[in-house]
């Protein structure tokens, strides 16, 4: 009857929240503040959710920080984008001693134990390496003799590491297809202009592709070589990882090529995730989301009304 039920939803709304501590990254790149936004809108604007947010600025030692913050705190769940993939034994052991589970979030880490986080939500970069590949020989034909230039994301970050062996993968199998320079332009777009002007001037005319870890860095290597006087999308060609809005305008303007996506929408699943972990549910081990490629001004054209970030 109605009294039954204002009083069970009464319950409901004084319950205590779920309070998730969330150690960012920073906001090197259009993707990661993409990322970022989702997981405020969707557990700020939940009621059954407390977020504590905290930005590391790319530094390791600032997550390491936020990660004992919130454990002292006494957060409900951990979530960790982790800047890089080595070095979290010690934290994750406190964290797991404190018995707050741990949710990693976009990037991968390496540690021996298994069990010192729950759950990884996020893409799969070893895939996105080897499509960006296949992509790339198929736009411009296995016979062709092709020199390409890597620029990479953030020294030692799961997506930085599993990219470019994705991407060695395939390219490997081809005689014709090189990588003659690879650095890294730390997913940002002005290292990654830096890096592409210098390329441009050891190698210049020779370079036929640019892969790019992330758009962001794209982006900043299509100014370079405009700016050196050749034409980005026709005479070096350009594929990179993301899906921001940014570079489907590229790739409309025939300035870019082939966009390997990667989703930073990764709110939901996370908020799901803390709720069936607070309900004593199993959650998967990897919960990965479905992404796609994009070809060439038409696709990019055709997808850009329906793109959220
Ligand atoms: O970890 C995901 C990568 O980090 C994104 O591809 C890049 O843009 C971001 O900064």
């Amino acid at each position: 009857d109605n009294n039954s039920e204002e009083v069970s939803n009464d319950n409901e709304a004084s319950s205590d929240p779920i309070v998730v501590g969330f150690s960012q990254i920073g906001a090197e790149s259009g993707w990661r503040t993409a990322e970022t936004e989702s997981i405020k809108e969707t557990l700020e604007n939940d009621p059954q959710f407390e977020l504590k947010f905290s930005d590391a600025q790319q530094k390791q030692e600032n997550q390491i920080k936020a990660l004992r913050n919130f454990i002292a705190q006494q957060v409900d769940i951990i979530a960790l984008a982790p800047v890089v993939e080595s070095g979290w034994e010690t934290v994750l052991t406190e964290a797991q001693e404190a018995d707050i589970p741990v949710i990693l979030l976009d990037r991968g880490i390496e540690v021996e134990d298994e069990s010192l986080y729950t759950s990884f939500i996020g893409s799969d970069f070893i895939l996105e390496g080897e499509n960006a590949a296949k992509e790339l020989i198929n736009l411009i034909g296995e016979d062709e003799e092709t020199n390409i230039v890597e620029l990479q994301g953030t020294v030692g970050a799961s997506a930085a590491n599993d990219r470019m062996e994705g991407f060695a993968n395939i390219i490997d199998g081809n005689d014709n297809y090189n990588i003659i320079k690879s650095q890294t332009g730390e997913f940002t777009r002005s290292k990654g202009k830096e890096v592409m002007e210098a390329f441009l001037k050891s190698d210049g005319e020779n370079i036929d592709a640019v892969y790019a870890h992330n758009d962001d860095m794209a982006l900043g290597a299509i100014q370079a070589i405009e700016e050196y006087g050749l034409k980005p999308g026709e005479d070096i060609k350009i594929v990179s990882v993301d899906g921001i809005g940014d570079i489907f305008e590229a790739v409309i303007a025939g300035k870019a090529n082939i966009i390997v996506e990667c989703n930073p929408l990764l709110g939901p699943q996370l908020a799901q995730a803390a709720k069936d972990l607070m309900e004593g549910k199993e959650i998967e081990r990897w919960i990965k989301t479905d992404e796609t490629v994009f070809v060439g001004a038409e696709e990019a054209e055709a997808a850009l009304p329906d793109r959220k970030y």
